[in-house]
């Protein structure tokens, strides 16, 4: 964790702000992002400590593309009383220090020659970044945006602006579900129905990339639909926002067993160091044990849905209970997510800097 100053707060809707943090000149290199990763933020809040992952809404700094001094942007959601979004609305001015963990997350701009992103909502702020990044070096971009209201739409200049300097390369779609706009088309939700038809307009070809961000409904109809469009898993990407609660595999009650013969030796190497520790059966994940003897054990959403507590197994088994943020291939490496993680060996090993 680092504390960073705010240096610039704007309102983006009547409940969303932009805050910017300035990276001091010593921690550049730890801050560096790719377009579409986030960072967690730390705070009290009555005592307790809230942690909340944002992704960063401007091209990279330094890169050429986003700005030239180091300065970090997230867009914060009010989503009620009492979290990070409440405060940032109502407590926090410039010169603040905010806590905020290092950039993280694999939800990154691929290379190729299209792009297409289909968002919901605030999920437009990570697909910003890559778009803006994508059409400066010349790539094409589509964005299928949905929104409630004209006035719920989040980042609506600065994809204006976008599109008076790439006319040619940058697609927008402006979908919203409460508010009639003159072609049907454009007036619902980006569901089953409506998604192919906006992709026939759109007519990306047999290349292009897509970037999935918004609640896990609609994330998992574009799934279905890009597949049934013949679309390959390895073109499509995702994030979720929160995920609805699911029971967790079969395989996850055995973990109960294995703990309740006796404490699991665990062993991490985090920021090149190992520790070993023993989970108890009271610890609910393998995160919950780490995290008492590693406080610096990077982690924020404890849902399996940010990917921040991503960590690879050296030895030993763990059975998770959801998994909303390892690709495929992540897991057939050996990744898992340490906050679902209970071990199903007696010894287990991971590595948070593989
Ligand atoms: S902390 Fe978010 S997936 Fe584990």
């Amino acid at each position: 964790m680092t504390l960073l100053p705010v240096v610039g707060l704007d309102r983006l809707t009547d409940d969303a702000v932009r805050v910017v943090f300035g990276v001091p000149a010593g921690e550049r290199d730890v801050f560096r992002y790719a377009p579409g990763q986030h960072v967690t933020v730390r705070v009290e809040l009555g005592g307790t400590e809230a942690r909340r992952a944002y992704s960063l809404c401007a091209a990279p700094f330094g890169d050429g593309v986003g700005a030239d001094a180091a300065t970090l942007s997230i867009a914060v959601k009010e989503l009620g009383p009492g979290g990070f979004g409440e405060i940032a609305a109502a407590k926090l001015g410039v010169g603040d220090l905010v806590e905020v963990l290092p950039p993280a997350g694999r939800f990154v701009l691929q290379t190729g020659p299209e792009h297409v992103g289909i968002v919901a909502g605030s999920g437009v702020t990570p697909v910003l970044a890559m778009a803006e990044v994508a059409l400066a070096r010349g790539d094409r971009f589509t964005l299928i945006y949905g929104n409630r209201t004209a006035s719920s739409v989040m980042f609506l200049e600065e994809l204006a602006d976008l599109k008076d300097r790439y006319p040619e390369r940058l697609m927008v779609l402006h979908v919203l579900s409460r508010e009639p706009r003159e072609a049907a088309l454009l007036t619902g939700r980006i569901d089953a129905e409506r998604l192919p038809e906006l992709l026939d307009a759109a007519a990306p070809g047999p290349e292009a990339r897509y970037y999935l961000c918004g609640p896990m409904a609609m994330v998992d109809t574009a799934k279905e639909v890009l597949a049934g469009r013949g679309v390959g898993r390895g073109q499509v990407h995702f994030e979720l926002f929160h995920a609805e609660d699911a029971p967790p595999p079969a395989a996850y009650a055995e973990t109960a067993k294995v703990l309740a013969d006796g404490d699991v030796d665990v062993t991490v190497t985090l920021g090149g160091r190992r520790t070993q520790l023993a989970m108890s059966k009271d610890d609910d994940s393998v995160l919950a044990a780490v995290l008492k003897a590693r406080p610096d054990t990077p982690y924020s959403c404890t849902g399996g849905v940010c990917g921040t507590c991503r960590a690879k197994i050296v030895t030993g088994e763990v059975a998770m209970a959801h998994d909303y943020a390892l690709e495929p291939e992540e897991k057939a490496e050996g990744f898992v997510l340490a906050c679902q993680s209970r071990p199903l060996t007696s010894t287990v090993e991971l590595d948070f800097d593989a």
